[in-house]
């Protein structure tokens, strides 16, 4: 038998791969940047997800009510893609309750974000007194807009491993409790106590969970050297987080969806004296999902998380279309260039047992 008859899989008797259509899949959290970054990134985005609910951390933050962000989101698709973008107002000290209402009752924005002031990349316009902004919570409580939360404590003093736990006991629970109608989203969960209050308030509360973190613990951030495209806020945390992370995600509970949080920084950025915070898993996020999935045991609730959970949470339909992966092995890129640089992609340059099955 000659070598290659050895790795000959397309004999008649060598199985079918496994494979997994769901309906095409939404990512709830997703930072596509603008300009050149935003050219380079979205096509990504694009080939895996139908809808994203789009960050609004740019430089001006987007705080009013105007199109021509989701206008020039439109305007870097790809040609023929079927994408829509779900834009977002960034909230801060100075948001008019109005203004959030008449955005939301236009279709401008589904959600709001709440950054606290400082907490991560371009979130200095942010929050800075959570209790303040009462007037803006009540009116999106009357008017059922969800918040999305960046649960992050933003005081230096507190160990960077605790922070997403100290901002749940000092922030978050008192903000469910003065608002007991509002909807709220805690975003890119990473503590297995943040996923305890999801369920404990998921009648209104839901959290999304990114890929990156259901890999990596804040050891993989100093395997053998330290590893700045593993850095993102929240920072990753122990095993027995990431674990509690897989466990829920993989649950089918509809308290769960999915958001990478796929954050772009050009490779000068963060192989930096000081490391901007962000994973780009935009070009690998589902390979990563399903893959962890099937490691779980757990492929039957994987629609449930990708392409159910989240629609149903926001009110809105799932998507129509389908999308098919088969655990064929693919080598996934290793950058993206953008305008005479790169972005490093998470998992980039590595064999990845599941791929995106061509149409
Ligand atoms: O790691 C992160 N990067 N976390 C965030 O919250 C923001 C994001 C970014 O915009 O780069
Ligand atoms: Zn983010």
């Amino acid at each position: 038998m000659s070598v290659s008859e050895l790795f000959d899989s397309s004999s008649a008797t060598s199985p079918q791969p496994e494979s997994i259509t769901i309906r095409r899949p939404d990512d709830w959290h997703v930072h596509v940047r603008d300009g050149e970054m935003m050219k380079a990134v979205l096509p990504f985005t694009v080939a895996q997800f139908a809808r994203g609910i789009i960050m609004p951390n740019l430089t001006p933050p987007v705080t009013t009510v105007e199109a021509a962000y989701r206008e020039r989101i439109l305007a870097a698709l790809p040609e023929g893609a079927d994408f829509t973008p779900l834009m977002t107002c960034y909230l801060t000290d100075h948001t008019d309750p109005d203004e959030i209402e008449r955005g939301y009752r236009d279709g401008v924005w589904l959600a709001a974000k709440l950054y606290p002031a400082g907490a991560t990349t371009n979130a200095h316009f942010g929050v800075t007194d959570i209790p303040a902004l009462a007037p803006v919570f009540e009116r999106m409580e009357k008017i059922g807009m969800a918040v999305l939360v960046h649960g992050e404590a933003v005081d230096p003093e507190v160990d960077i491993f605790d922070r997403e736990q100290v901002f749940m006991e000092e922030s978050l629970l008192p903000l469910l409790k003065r608002h007991p109608g509002l909807k709220v989203v805690i975003e890119h969960a990473t503590t297995m106590e943040t996923l305890d209050i999801v369920r404990e308030h998921q009648a209104r509360a839901a959290c999304t969970i990114t890929a990156h973190h259901l890999v990596i613990n804040r050891t993989s951030i100093f395997q053998g050297g330290l590893r700045p495209h593993l850095y993102c806020l929240p920072v990753a945390k122990r095993e027995k987080h990431r674990l509690a992370l897989r466990k829920a995600a993989t649950s089918g509970d509809s308290c769960f969806m999915l958001g990478t949080d796929t954050a772009p920084h050009p490779r000068r950025n963060k192989q930096a004296e000081c490391c901007s915070a962000g994973i780009f898993s935009g070009a690998t996020a589902l390979q990563t999902y399903v893959q962890v999935f099937d490691e779980e045991g757990a492929l039957g609730k994987f629609e449930a998380f990708a392409s159910l959970n989240g629609a149903r949470f926001h009110g809105l339909e799932p998507n129509a279309g389908t999308i098919t992966l088969v655990k064929k092995p693919s080598m996934a890129l290793a950058s993206v260039p953008v305008d005479g640089e790169d972005v490093v992609v998470f998992q980039g340059g590595q064999l990845l047992p599941w791929s995106i099955a061509a149409e």
